[in-house]
């Protein structure tokens, strides 16, 4: 779904929206992140999103979001253990042991902001533990590798070989992607080495995300055939994810994503 009309390069004015997106998407983030707890149900969270967002007067992107099955049903993505990404919220109520990524997008007067954090409900296994760390490190390791005009590869290279010195996969059906007037837009950004992405550059003026989704296990995913968004595991193992939407500057990657109350760079889970 990347629309190659788009503008890529943002200047000040335009920035300074998305600066506003991204903003109240952590804002949104911070406000959710209270009730992930257990005995809450997915759906709840997602109502709650749906909610907090349009009686702020804005829009949450996922709700309608066109998909090969049918539109998105939902206004956020919950992914729980084995869900690489896209799991659509429902009745099931989070318990102990569980880790689950909550995934969300706001349209903020016409631009995108994108981010996600991976939950620890409880106690959890130290698999469980080890994954999202690996997740974490991995997003804030890209950040910090980047610089402006670098090949789109550095965050690819920099996630890969952490999280395979680690024993993880990375998942590589799903990646980054840019972000602005459009949800998903140029560039691609795979969070492993391609072609197009050592050719690809980060100029200063465009906004995207680096979101990495790690796996216990092998790296293949399978959508759900029922309801055409789900994807897991091929081998049921373990995947957790965290994103942030970016934006390089001359000066060098700005996270446009941070929240007050979340994990920040160097957090030990
Ligand atoms: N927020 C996801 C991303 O990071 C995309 C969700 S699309 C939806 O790109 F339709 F499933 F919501
Ligand atoms: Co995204
Ligand atoms: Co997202």
């Amino acid at each position: 779904m990347l629309q190659s009309k788009a503008k890529i390069r943002l200047a000040k004015p335009e920035r300074d929206a998305m600066r506003r997106a991204g903003q109240f998407n952590a804002q949104l983030m911070d406000y959710i992140r209270e009730f992930v707890k257990p005995g809450v149900t997915t759906g709840e969270l997602d109502e709650r999103v749906h909610e907090y967002t349009v009686s702020r007067g804005h829009r949450p992107a996922p709700l309608h979001y066109p998909g090969e099955k049918g539109p998105y049903p939902r206004s956020c993505c919950t992914s729980i253990n084995e869900v690489i990404c896209h799991g659509i919220p429902n009745d099931y109520v989070l318990q102990e042991g569980d880790i689950v990524n909550v995934d969300v997008t706001s349209v903020v007067d016409g631009w995108h902001g994108d981010s996600s954090e991976t939950f620890l409900i409880g106690e959890v296994s130290d698999e469980a533990r080890a994954v999202t760390q690996c997740a974490f490190d991995c997003l804030w390791l890209a950040i910090r590798a980047i610089t402006p005009n670098c090949p789109v590869a550095t965050i690819g290279h920099a996630i890969r070989a952490e999280a395979e010195g680690r024993g993880f996969s990375v998942v590589r059906e799903f990646v980054g992607h840019g972000l602005g007037r459009d949800f998903h837009q140029e560039p691609t950004i795979p969070h492993y080495p391609t072609r197009q992405s050592r050719r690809d550059r980060l100029a200063p003026g465009t906004c995207f995300t680096i979101e990495p989704m790690i796996n216990v296990g092998v790296r293949q995913g399978v959508t759900d055939k029922q309801d055409g968004w789900t994807v897991r595991t091929r081998d049921g193992k373990l995947s957790a994810q965290f994103e942030h939407t970016i934006m390089m500057t001359e000066e060098g990657p700005e996270v446009l994503t941070p929240t007050k109350n979340g994990p920040q760079e160097g957090h030990q889970f």
